[in-house]
């Protein structure tokens, strides 16, 4: 008999993936409509009651420049959620794979993030990720705390219209015939939610040591590469300009260098092989 899995999250973007990714196990996929993970009674009744052998959570705040605004909403959600399902998987002595982001670092080293580098998070988005990692590492030891960063995938993202990821807002954009700025001067690793399904299957099926993990596509570059590769890909001519950060003006602070380092598990393919086969879909 294959394991019991409960998916929470699976409305969202990685969660569609992380479905399909699990889809020969005994699986149960939650959306924020089945089990609010705000609600702590709930979330004991209704694990209790389900017993899995392991929860994935894929269930987050992840609206960035939301967060400014919402920061109550946004901690609950990532920080005191995280606790809630910490302290029932311990009760339960189960595994908990839970996903985090580069976000939680300053993003001034160059060099990038190792998976035991300090935090130091430059935004309410960032600082609410930080507090769910630090209450279920208290909380809990049987943990996959999987960092990642810049997702793209064919499900939605909350709050944005189907689809509607950094590729397919660039091919939108193309489309419409218009003068693309993208700014050039922040870095780091476009990821394929597919390959994070992935490899978080794998991890799980090979009971890697509990811990935190950066599971991401491999190879570094600006938003403005990827958006070049994206074009050069499709083989759209497109009218593409680099800019920098200072020319594009947003509500939150977002760090220069996302780079997550991946020095514990076998590092996923580079960034442009994902997103060739991204675009080929
Ligand atoms: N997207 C990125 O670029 C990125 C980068 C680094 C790390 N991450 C992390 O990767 C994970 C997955 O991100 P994603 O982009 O796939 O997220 P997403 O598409 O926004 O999906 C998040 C899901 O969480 C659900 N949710 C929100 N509040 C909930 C609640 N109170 N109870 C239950 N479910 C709730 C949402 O359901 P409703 O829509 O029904 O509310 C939504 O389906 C998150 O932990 C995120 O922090 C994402």
């Amino acid at each position: 008999m294959s394991k019991k899995i409960l998916i929470l999250g699976g409305d969202g973007m990685l969660g569609h993936d992380l479905v399909a990714a699990f889809s020969d196990y005994q699986l149960t996929t939650w959306s924020s409509t089945d089990l609010d993970i705000t609600n702590g009674v709930a979330v004991r009744a209704k694990v209790t009651a389900l017993k899995p052998d392991i929860i994935i959570n894929a269930a987050a705040y992840t609206n960035v420049d939301g967060a400014e605004k919402e920061k109550d909403l946004a901690t609950t959600v990532n920080g005191t959620a995280v606790a809630y399902l910490a302290d029932i998987a311990h009760q339960l002595a189960i595994p908990l794979v839970h996903f985090s982001t580069d976000y939680v670092f300053e993003g001034t080293d160059k060099h990038g993030y190792i998976e035991d580098a300090a935090t130091k998070p430059v935004n309410a988005y960032g600082h609410s990720k930080e507090v769910g990692e630090k209450l279920l590492q208290e909380r809990h030891d049987k943990f996959y705390l999987i960092r990642t960063s810049w997702l793209y995938g064919k499900a939605p993202q909350k709050g944005k219209p189907r689809g509607l990821n950094f590729v397919e807002t660039m091919l939108s954009l193309a489309q419409q015939g218009r003068e693309i700025k993208v700014v050039n001067d922040q870095f780091g690793k476009p990821t394929f939610t597919h390959d994070l399904a992935q490899a978080t299957r794998k991890l799980v099926e090979d009971q890697a040591p509990f811990g935190i993990y950066h599971l991401v596509n491999e190879g570094v570059c600006s938003w403005y590469d990827f958006a070049k590769k994206i074009f050069e890909i499709k083989g759209i001519d497109v009218n593409l300009h680099p800019i920098g950060s200072k020319d594009y003006p947003l509500p939150t602070p977002r760090s220069k260098y996302s780079i997550l380092i991946n020095t514990k598990t076998e590092q996923l393919r580079s960034w442009e092989k994902a997103l060739r086969d991204y675009l080929k879909q």
